[in-house]
């Protein structure tokens, strides 16, 4: 039976971090997969979790079954900082703990098509595992272009995709930091998307991967507390993979907004019902580390301090390359506006190829650069290869 399987091959994003590591050069850059690094190139454990963790150690009396939503008191010790001070909207918004926010994702395609959604609208690109996940349970997507080619975000685009959508579409949203190309929605664009979405009715999931990563955890936010005060319903998957950089150990969590408790009841047990198939129950660890930061006033204010310095250093990054302004045929000011972890470049797959065997650069083949994995130490160098690759 197995002879009928097609080989796949390996997710293109992961399989930069093998390949990264077996470079024997020393000035190896690796600006691949999402992870925040320091000026010193580390990805450390941040304190709050370290303290967190200890906690857990002394204090954790057992480690027996939670259940498919998972640890519950993360989930609502987070619905503060998504949803604001009235972290439920008045009893409509419900949620459970996810494996990740790749659980999230998948959670919310799913739910979206077991209640009739067809087709799903997402700007592209995206992060590819978007596509993935949605081919993976067979769930049509229609793109629209996301960002202009000067770096700005492509608002009649989003508008019209969502003014043309049929009766049972959905659109996918990034909630701040847009993965890949860092290009995010303004307030006005946020008021005219919550607008549009109201009149057609068509159905929004928005996904928070990266929130406190942009400009802070209010800010982040905001775009997407706006659109859901002004919809009945909606989807929200939220990840603690990078603002806690609990990566490995798969923080998420999934919430339903809904215009009636019956509403929210059914589906929140469909949501459960999916989850029990899935993966049964999250993984308890990471999130059970994040209900203890955000349940204690000192913990929190270290966990933001961190937040801050990693945000801080990301936006001296993006200035450096501003600065830097054209460099070969690559124009870097667009980077100096741009949020989060990713930009991506307009470089060829060729030129791709080149800063990787040349330069030891290893980025993804779409042009996007990690901006975290740049630094004060290496950035110069980074810049001068753009150059060189990218000039005539
Ligand atoms: C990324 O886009 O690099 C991250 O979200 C990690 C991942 O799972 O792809």
């Amino acid at each position: 039976m197995l002879e009928r399987l097609d080989e796949q091959s390996p997710d293109a994003l992961l399989a930069l971090i093998k390949m990264h590591a077996a470079d024997p050069r020393s000035d190896k850059i690796d600006l691949g997969v999402g992870v925040y690094r320091t000026d010193e190139g580390g990805t450390p454990v941040f304190e709050a979790i370290k303290r967190a963790e200890q906690q857990l150690v002394d204090e954790q009396s057992s480690k027996s079954y939670l259940g498919p939503e998972g640890d519950m008191g993360f989930v609502n010790a987070l619905m503060p900082y998504i949803f604001g001070e009235d972290a439920t909207m008045g009893g409509r918004i419900a949620g459970m703990q996810t494996p990740g926010g790749t659980g999230a994702v998948r959670l919310a395609a799913a739910l979206a098509q077991k209640a009739g959604m067809t087709k799903l609208h997402m700007g592209t690109p995206s992060w590819p595992n978007h596509a993935q996940i949605l081919g993976d349970i067979s769930l049509e997507m229609a793109p629209f272009d996301h960002a202009n080619p000067d770096g700005t975000a492509n608002v009649e685009a989003v508008l019209a995709a969502i003014r043309g959508a049929g009766s049972n579409d959905g659109i996918l949203l990034h909630g701040c930091c847009h993965n890949p190309t860092g290009v995010d929605y303004s307030d006005e664009d946020w008021a005219a998307i919550g607008d549009a979405i109201a009149e057609t009715g068509i159905f929004p999931i928005i996904d928070t991967a990266y929130h406190g990563l942009g400009h802070g955890l209010e800010e982040d936010v905001a775009g997407l507390r706006s659109v859901l005060a002004k919809v009945p319903e909606a989807f929200i998957a939220y990840s603690c993979d990078k603002n806690f950089g609990m990566y490995r150990d798969r923080v998420g969590a999934f919430y339903i907004l809904a215009n009636g408790q019956e509403t929210l009841d059914t589906a929140f047990s469909n949501a459960n019902a999916l989850a029990r198939a899935s993966w049964s129950m999250p993984p308890d660890h990471g999130a059970a580390a994040v209900r203890l930061i955000l349940r204690d006033s000192d913990l929190t204010k270290v966990w933001k301090d961190e937040l801050e310095q990693m945000r801080n250093r990301m936006r001296q990054v993006r200035d450096r390359l501003a600065e830097a302004g054209t460099q070969g045929s690559v124009d870097m000011v667009p980077l100096g506006i741009q949020n989060g972890l990713f930009s991506v470049l307009p470089v060829s797959k060729e030129q791709v190829a080149q800063l990787r065997e040349d330069h030891g650069i290893y980025m993804a083949g779409s042009g996007r650069i990690n901006i975290a994995g740049l630094t004060m130490g290496n950035i110069d160098k980074f810049i001068g290869a753009i150059a060189e690759v990218t000039g005539s």
